[in-house]
């Protein structure tokens, strides 16, 4: 099971892929489809990314002309492969790890969200060449918890695992809901502090480890820890969850996560992995770049599918 992972936040790959979806072989340099509307998807790793896939289902389905592949880049080039893939008249682009802080850096206009995350996983630039740029990953995970899986987060008490980058993400949109009380769990509190802290003004706030756990219950668990990646899962009091409760993986694998079984064994109503979350961020971007919101469903079932 190790490694077979993906953390939601480093999905990409290495495989440019066609308008019709098809992979090519691995390239290290940017070429644009003549004819197209291009974009793509720049990190390191990039291996196994479905958002390839997923935009070309959405260019399909949109009848949009859009060119979408997965870019590598090494890790000290990103600046110039930003520029380079700008130069060549690239339309957009979707960042992921490790590069989405420097993305936030590079665009010179940057939403609240993207302020608030400190990261920027969608860029894309207006017509005097100025890089505009915004984080849609916690905005998918609210949709497909909100709209695809019809969880109400008003006025519930969250939990969310976890203090790093991908939590931080995630806070902004999740307040906008306006749950009772979110409460950050961390195997380092002082990163669930510090985190809290950042984020005091939206709502009540609690930072805590696992073990002050004990005794609660929650209605909403989301698991923002890379803690899959090493098939594991953070300690966790057996009756944490609420009858009725949801338990969300922001990462996804081929199989169930650990967490997802995790949840499933502790009787949860619905245990999810973040699948969802990678086609509503995805839509999202699309929505950005073309103006046009695509229909999720199908996509996310063809994945699952696939
Ligand atoms: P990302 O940007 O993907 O969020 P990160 O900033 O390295 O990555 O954060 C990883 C998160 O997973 C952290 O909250 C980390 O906990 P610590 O801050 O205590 O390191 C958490 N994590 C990773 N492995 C874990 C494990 N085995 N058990 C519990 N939490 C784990």
């Amino acid at each position: 099971m190790r490694g077979e992972y993906r953390p939601f936040a480093s999905r990409a790959d290495c495989r440019p892929a066609a308008p019709d979806g098809v992979a090519r072989q691995a390239v290290h340099s940017i070429r644009l489809v003549p004819g197209f509307d291009n974009y793509g998807v720049m990190g390191n790793p990039v291996a196994h990314s479905k958002s390839p896939q997923i935009h070309a289902a959405f260019a399909r389905q949109t009848g949009e002309p859009v060119a979408y592949q997965a870019i590598y880049v090494e890790l000290d080039r990103f600046p110039a492969a930003l520029d380079e893939f700008q130069r060549l008249g690239g339309k957009g682009l979707n960042i992921t790890l490790p590069f989405k802080e420097a993305a936030w850096k590079s665009a010179r206009v940057t939403s609240g969200r993207a302020d608030r995350a400190h990261a920027v996983n969608t860029l894309w630039f207006d017509k005097h060449g100025k890089r505009h740029g915004d984080t849609t990953d916690g905005i998918g995970l609210i949709r497909d918890l909100t709209v695809n899986q019809d969880i109400q987060l008003s006025g519930k008490d969250v939990l969310v695992l976890g203090a790093g980058g991908a939590v931080r993400g995630i806070l902004d949109p999740l307040f906008d809901q306006e749950p009772a009380r979110v409460v950050i769990a961390n195997r380092t509190i002082s990163r669930a502090i510090e985190l809290a802290r950042l984020f005091l003004d939206r709502g009540e706030l609690v930072a805590c480890d696992y073990e002050a756990l004990r005794g609660q219950r929650f209605h909403t668990v989301i698991n923002g820890t890379s803690a899959s990646l090493q098939g594991a899962v953070p300690p966790l009091p057996d009756d944490l969850l609420l009858p009725g409760a949801c338990c969300y993986d922001m990462m996804y694998a081929d199989t169930d996560t650990v967490f997802v079984t995790w949840a499933r064994a502790h009787h949860a109503d619905k245990a999810l992995d973040g699948i969802g979350m990678l086609v509503e961020q995805a839509a999202e971007s699309f929505h950005i770049w073309r103006g046009v919101r695509p229909e999720t469903r199908p996509v996310i079932a063809m994945l699952r599918n696939s």
